[in-house]
């Protein structure tokens, strides 16, 4: 982050760097010390809004603008050398990327000691997990199809742009107090090129894991963000996660039980997949999202069944979503401003206000300090667990 020449990397002791050129330990001069980040003193803490496998995510206001934001804290731990590469991932692909369907990231700012490091986001009310979970009545069909068409119109963006988000969870789907939606946390987000590089088939929350990776393919294409969606497309149709597996294995079983056993008509590649030396696979012929979703149009079960292919080739594109009939026919998609607003079960305002000694406004300077003592925590754990 110092603003003298770049040919240096962090020492153990974060105080100094060691600089390429020589291999010498220098002291970081005073001046440098943020570089050209701000400070998040600068910040006046509100409130811990949630935390998941790479960071904590606080509600803040900018005493600068006055402006209210997300901090996401940068998860150092496990680190010895530098900062973690999830971070800088997601530092890397959010300040290159724009879209109203993302979240955005302002800016980087620094906290005392230089291992501590913050995104600055625009603030979403809230979180899809949260909601869901807090939601006395699910979402209408034209509420779900207003969502699935931003979260589309995000993920083509992406797509366009060679980037594959690789954790597309309800959790990780903001929503603005106008029923604006944002993909938020890029911790596993990826650039892919041509030819692709073998890459982990651990990732993706497991109950969104595409049938490809839970066979252990290497190749990661945009279709496992497409399946992932299709997950969230059913999980908001039926008000509860459409395949919520306990472990790989059992993941695997309720993929075959909703839609069939894979075969080599379907899926030519199937037969080479890594996995399938490990498992006989049970056999079970039908597809079963007619039977799920009895109510669904016939152009909503086509949908669904575009974004299940179990062949990723054949899989829908995010334009092919957003083109689908589906959302021409009745009931309408709602615009975002008629989605209802709901209350901030997350933010807790209520309770804040009810009981200021717990969410005391801390002093400007004060206001970072004790980063992690303050819980209002959000959503159900188990949808955020990473498998
Ligand atoms: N910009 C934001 N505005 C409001 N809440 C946010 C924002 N970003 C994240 N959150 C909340 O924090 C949680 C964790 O953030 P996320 O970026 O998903 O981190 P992780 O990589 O740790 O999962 C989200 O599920 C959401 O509840
Ligand atoms: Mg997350």
């Amino acid at each position: 982050m110092a603003d003298d020449r770049a040919t240096r990397s962090f020492s153990q002791d974060r105080q100094k760097f060691v600089s390429i050129l020589s291999g010498e330990l220098m002291e970081i001069p005073e001046k440098s010390k943020l570089g050209k980040c701000r400070s998040v003193i600068e910040f006046e803490k509100l409130n811990r809004v949630g935390e998941g496998t790479y960071g904590i995510v606080y509600c803040a206001r900018d005493t600068k603008s006055n402006k209210i934001v997300a901090l996401k804290k940068m998860r150092m731990e496990k680190e010895k050398d530098g900062l973690p590469i999830s971070g800088l991932r997601e530092i890397d692909i959010l300040l290159n990327i724009r879209h109203e369907n993302i979240v955005e990231m302002k800016e980087v700012v620094v906290g005392k000691s230089l291992d501590s490091i913050f995104l600055v986001m625009e603030y979403c009310e809230q979180d899809l997990a949260s909601l869901l979970d807090n939601m006395a009545a699910p979402f209408s069909e034209s509420q779900v199809k207003c969502i699935m068409l931003q979260l589309c119109k995000g993920l083509r963006y992406l797509h366009e742009n060679f980037i594959i988000h690789r954790d597309l969870k309800v959790s990780n789907l903001l929503m603005t107090d106008k029923g604006c939606v944002k993909i938020a946390d890029f911790g596993l987000a990826r650039k892919y090129g041509i030819p692709t590089k073998p890459m982990s088939p651990k990732v993706v929350t497991l109950w969104y894991r595409a049938p490809e990776l839970l066979f252990g393919s290497k190749t990661h294409t945009t279709a496992i963000d497409i399946w992932s969606a299709g997950c969230i497309f059913g999980e908001l149709l039926a008000h509860k996660p459409l395949l919520p597996g306990r472990s790989e294995l059992h993941q695997i079983e309720l993929t075959i039980q909703m839609f069939g056993t894979p075969n080599e008509t379907i899926w030519p590649d199937f037969p080479q997949l890594p996995a399938l030396e490990q498992f006989t696979l049970k056999q079970q012929p039908y597809n079963n999202i007619r039977h799920t979703f009895p109510w669904l149009s016939e152009p909503g079960i086509r949908l669904l069944n575009f974004l299940f292919m179990y062949d990723p080739l054949k899989r829908a594109s995010a334009e092919d979503i957003i083109e689908s009939s589906y959302f021409t026919e009745p009931p309408h998609p709602c615009e975002p401003e008629f989605m209802p607003s709901f209350p901030q079960h997350r933010l807790k305002r209520r309770q804040a206000e009810e009981n200021p000694k717990e969410e005391v406004k801390p002093k400007l300077n004060d206001s970072f300090k004790d980063f992690g003592s303050s819980s209002s925590e959000s959503a159900t754990k188990k949808r955020k667990q990473s498998l």
